[in-house]
């Protein structure tokens, strides 16, 4: 059952070029337009849409995060992200022109069913992205998009997570083209690019031996740090959340535009520090982030940049420097959180730990 993998973590690992070509299979048509048969709600109510409200937990609260950015630059549609165990407890201001987009690979997560029945009850339209056919979140929804994952048995998501990006990118074009924002061509472009991705993703895999030597070095380490920009950041989370859960670490996701709000303050040699480098673009994210580097290395702290094929300004600060294909910024994330979990994958199971049952946790969290 695990194609010759030692886990079905890593197997699931290497089939996501394969996931993220199903999850996209039958949604694109080649004159640009984007259909998605599982949203059954009207043409005229998704176009009076003022607000998107992403609820998830763990990873699915990530690709939330990933979604927002993406969701709210092609839509300009206001959209928030927010675990589904605060929303549910805190009154939130939901209503007729709100959509819920609820975020879950089981469809069982608790917190995420009772935060949509919650929505639900106020008038919203809950849509779900969803990895598990007939599963009680669909089932309660107004609408889905199936991620077409397959079943993910590993406890920590790896093709769970891409999908649900995937899903939500397609999401925001499709919210895109019914609104008819200034796109058309740029909707072709992106999904063109998205096209590519099993492709890229494939690429990423094809080049692991360096991530998976790099492993070998952390084994005793106490306490890693991952630092990202834009949607850099919640890659530079969820980084973290796959260390803590399988190689048992104490790590810690930060937006890289905090380190000098707090963080840096914990940063000296003994504490290694991963950052997830935003790709060359027209605006300045990128020499921002370049810069945060110069101050960790200042510091002392061991170096491990993430940083797009030939961006030669990181080489100099970079004590490890792992290669990423190039893509678009809002893209980054399906290509950028792979080396992470090999990594750690890797690293848990060189401390022969449990990958795919790691200690206290289930794969679907039916109670609070
Ligand atoms: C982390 C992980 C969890 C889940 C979370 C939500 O690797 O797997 O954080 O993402 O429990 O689960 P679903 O997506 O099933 O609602």
């Amino acid at each position: 059952q695990k194609d010759g993998f030692d886990w079905f973590m890593r197997k699931e690992i290497h089939e996501q070029p394969r996931a993220l070509a199903d999850t996209l299979l039958g949604r694109y048509a080649t004159d640009g337009s984007l259909t998605l048969d599982e949203i059954r709600i009207a043409t005229s109510e998704l176009r009076s849409i003022q607000r998107i409200v992403i609820i998830g937990c763990g990873t699915a609260h990530y690709a939330g995060m990933v979604a927002k950015y993406a969701i709210e630059h092609w839509t300009r549609i206001p959209c928030e992200v927010e675990l589904a165990s605060e929303f549910r407890y805190r009154d939130p201001i939901v209503g007729p022109q709100t959509l819920v987009v609820a975020i879950s690979q089981s469809g069982e997560t608790a917190d995420t069913l009772m935060a949509i029945r919650h929505a639900r009850e106020q008038g919203s339209k809950v849509l779900a992205i969803c990895n598990t056919n007939g599963s009680t979140i669909p089932r309660e929804s107004d609408a889905v998009i199936y991620t077409h994952a397959g079943p993910e048995i590993g406890v920590a998501s790896t093709k769970g997570f891409l999908t649900q990006v995937l899903a939500c990118y397609l999401l925001g074009l499709y919210l895109a083209q019914v609104k008819s924002t200034k796109f058309g061509e740029e909707i072709v472009a992106i999904m063109h690019e998205l096209e590519t991705m099993p492709e890229l993703v494939q690429e990423v895999l094809d080049n692991q031996q360096q991530v998976l030597e790099l492993a070998a070095d952390f084994a005793d380490e106490p306490s890693v740090l991952f630092l990202g920009r834009h949607v850099g950041f919640p890659v530079a989370l969820e980084g973290a959340l796959k260390l803590k859960e399988l190689a048992y670490i104490h790590a810690e996701g930060f937006a890289a535009g905090e380190l000098k709000h707090g963080p840096i303050a914990v940063i000296d040699q003994d504490l290694p520090v991963f950052v997830v480098v935003p790709p060359r673009g027209r605006d300045m994210l990128h020499d921002k982030v370049v810069s945060n580097i110069q101050e960790i290395r200042a510091r002392g702290a061991r170096t491990i940049v993430l940083a797009e094929q030939d961006d030669e300004a990181v080489e100099q600060y970079a004590d490890v420097l792992i290669r990423l294909p190039k893509v678009q910024t809002l893209l980054q994330p399906l290509v950028a959180t792979v080396p992470l979990q090999i990594f750690a994958c890797e690293l848990a199971t060189q401390k022969g730990h449990d990958v795919d049952q790691p200690r206290n946790l289930a794969k679907s969290v039916t109670v609070e």
